[in-house]
């Protein structure tokens, strides 16, 4: 299965980017191109049942697989960037995440009003990264369908805070 596979290939290392964080490392599967396809098809089956107009990826981990899911569904690709870097005009959301801050910026023309968008992202810790993402969907009158991991570390509960936008959220590989 595909979880079992991405379980093996995830290097964990240990203390970082700060001491007591256990990182998980996804490059090891970037240099396995037939696992690369085959993540990419999981993720759009497990929105088979979910109405999409766009898949949104957040900077930078949240690109390598989002803009693959949004070609698997034919569907268009918004990057959600980390502030600073989108050369038009943003909006902009400020947010916590496991261990640190950051902003997150989309183009004010990103999302049409009424869209349905899933939010992608490798990785759900805190859900920090993906509320502040789901409060840009909301200011532009979009809708969030829901949301799309690789891997969802569950002991740090991020899927509670998630709930006020959507009940769907989907992970390959759960810790
Ligand atoms: C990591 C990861 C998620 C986020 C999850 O991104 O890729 O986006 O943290 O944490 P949270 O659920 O506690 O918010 P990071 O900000 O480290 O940047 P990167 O994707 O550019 O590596
Ligand atoms: N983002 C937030 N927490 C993380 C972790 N433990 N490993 C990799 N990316 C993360
Ligand atoms: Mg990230």
């Amino acid at each position: 299965m595909v979880s079992d596979k991405i379980k093996q290939i995830i290097r964990d290392v240990p203390d970082f980017p700060k001491p007591g964080i256990v990182f998980k490392d996804i490059t090891p599967i970037l240099k396995n191109p037939a696992l690369c396809n085959e993540i990419a098809d999981a993720l759009a089956e497990q929105l088979t049942n979910v109405e999409v107009d766009v898949v949104a990826g957040i900077e930078s981990r949240g690109f390598l697989f989002g803009l693959a899911l949004a070609q698997k569904l034919n569907v268009p690709f918004v990057p959600i960037r980390k502030a600073g870097k989108l050369p038009y005009k943003t909006i902009q959301q400020s947010y916590d995440l496991e261990y640190g801050s950051a902003t997150l910026e989309v183009h004010e023309d990103a999302f049409d009003a009424g869209q349905k968008i899933v939010i992608h992202d490798d990785l759900l810790a805190t859900g920090g990264t993906v509320v502040a993402a789901s409060a840009l969907v909301q200011k532009l009158g979009a809708e969030v369908a829901g949301y799309s991991f690789l891997i969802n570390l569950d002991f740090l509960n991020g899927k509670d805070r998630l709930k006020v936008y959507s009940n769907k959220l989907f992970s390959l590989a759960d810790y």
